[in-house]
């Protein structure tokens, strides 16, 4: 067999990792998952589980994939035994599906970005009389939606079949630095306008009470959402981890990538919430369609709309991007390592799968929330469960000293990281995975209203 690749650069690991972690859930699920946790409240919570949860959680995945040079399934195994390839199984199927929907929210974002070179947003809305939403739902489901996913996959599977070095290092490369000047310069612009203000207080004047009061709702949000951002839970940081040669300080990635992507959420929330607020929108309405209606209520009220719009919805589809690359390349990744099937081939062959599994959401945007729900309120948290018990329980030792190169001997710190996982992590992962599919239940519910009146 081929030697393994590996990342040519230190930064192009780094970036990589950003790159996966800064995308549709820093843009699009970022503002509506704070909007339905009632702002500020939603993000104290979800900080608090980024920085308590989210690193020892990445540094776990970080070690898992650089030992065991391998993907997800052939790294569990490598780790816990045998019985770990169903987990990985698990991990592998997660990025299926979630690539399936996530391709098709990225191609609604193609189109949305190239309605700016067709017009003006408010010349769109008037052939729509104004309303942005009936707008959505006509231009984002059907043959259009079909073509624009099959157009974001294609790029996707192309960028993969390249490899680590030619591909992925970069693609990554040119992406990330890009997104980061587009969001400040976003972000500098939506500070300049007029009541913005209500804007921020909305997004950063949290209320101890509603914190307090929701707590049943907001730890399951935050815990889906803080895993969602940070590729965590199914195995992209057990990947790029894996292509790592040289021992690096694992921690301060793992503090420079969860720096990065905070940051950029961050940013994002201070471009959206100021815009929605300058342009009368309530942000907390719309669930997964907001930020299409909102901002392109906003950017049709707006001067020089049309350029911003374009700016922000192109800005959005390069993070989506860089990100989908790095679910494409588990699933590669894992068809490389233990079935044989050469590089070029896999992408391919995975990626014409994941597509297909992702049609139905081009249909109706029910299918969405029944795809997005499972993975971000169970899957996920439950992908993470495992990584902490591997990492807690079964291989404690083995981890530690994998932490330790490239770092030294860290004493008590490291098994400080050991007993946070073990219990306070594990007891907080289990109550929002339970949370979570008692919430999940309702969605089911819905669904099956919907099939019952189709
Ligand atoms: N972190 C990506 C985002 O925020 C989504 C993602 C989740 C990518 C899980 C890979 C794995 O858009």
């Amino acid at each position: 067999m081929a030697q393994r690749e590996s990342w040519a650069t230190r930064t192009g690991f780094i970036l990589a990792a950003v790159g996966s972690a800064v995308g549709l859930g820093n843009i699009w699920r970022f503002p509506f998952a704070t909007a339905d946790g009632g702002g500020a409240a939603f993000l104290v919570m979800y900080l608090a589980f980024i920085a308590l949860i989210g690193f020892p959680a990445i540094l776990a995945e970080f070690v898992i994939g650089r030992k065991a040079e391998r993907n997800p399934v052939g790294a569990l195994v490598a780790y816990g035994g045998n019985a770990w390839k169903y987990v990985g199984g698990i991990f592998v199927l997660i990025g299926v599906v979630l690539l399936s929907y996530y391709s098709v929210i990225a191609g609604w974002f193609i189109r949305y970005f190239l309605e700016g070179f067709r017009g003006s947003y408010a010349s769109h809305l008037t052939s729509y009389n104004g309303d942005a939403q009936a707008m959505f739902f006509d231009i984002s489901f059907g043959m259009e939606s079909v073509i624009l996913h099959t157009v974001f996959m294609a790029l996707t599977i192309g960028i993969v079949a390249l490899g680590i070095r030619q591909g992925i290092e970069l693609a990554v490369k040119v992406m990330v630095p890009a997104l980061i000047v587009l969001l400040v310069g976003l972000a500098v612009w939506a500070f300049t306008l007029e009541g913005a203000g209500a804007g921020y207080s909305y997004y950063l004047s949290p209320e101890v009470g509603a914190i307090t009061a929701n707590w049943t709702e907001l730890l399951p949000a935050a815990a889906g959402q803080a895993f969602f951002t940070l590729s965590l839970g199914m195995g992209v940081m057990i990947t790029y981890a894996s292509y790592l040669r040289e021992d690096r300080n694992l921690a301060k990635d793992g503090v420079t990538i969860i720096g990065f992507d905070t940051g950029i959420a961050f940013l994002a929330g201070l471009v959206v919430f100021p815009v929605f607020f300058a342009g009368d929108i309530q942000p907390d309405e719309g669930g997964p369609l907001t930020i299409f209606v909102g901002m392109t209520e906003a950017f049709a009220n707006i001067t020089g709309g049309q350029i911003l719009g374009l700016v922000f919805f192109g800005t959005v589809v390069i993070g989506a991007l860089s990100s989908a690359i790095s679910l494409l390349e588990v699933v590669t990744s894992y068809a490389i390592d233990e079935k044989g099937i050469e590089r070029w081939k896999a992408a391919t062959g995975v990626g014409v799968l994941i597509y297909l599994i992702g049609l139905p959401v081009t249909y109706d945007i029910i299918f969405l929330e029944v795809y997005d729900g499972f993975i971000d309120a169970v899957l996920l948290v439950f992908g993470a469960l495992m990584v902490m018990v591997l990492v807690g329980w079964v291989a404690p030792k083995a981890a530690v000293d994998e932490l330790e190169k490239g770092i030294g001997d860290l004493g008590t710190t490291a098994q400080a990281w050991v007993w946070a996982i073990r219990v306070p992590i594990i007891i907080v992962l289990v109550v929002s995975l339970y949370l979570g599919i008692v919430e999940y239940l309702d969605v089911l519910e819905a669904f099956s209203e919907w099939l019952s009146g189709n």
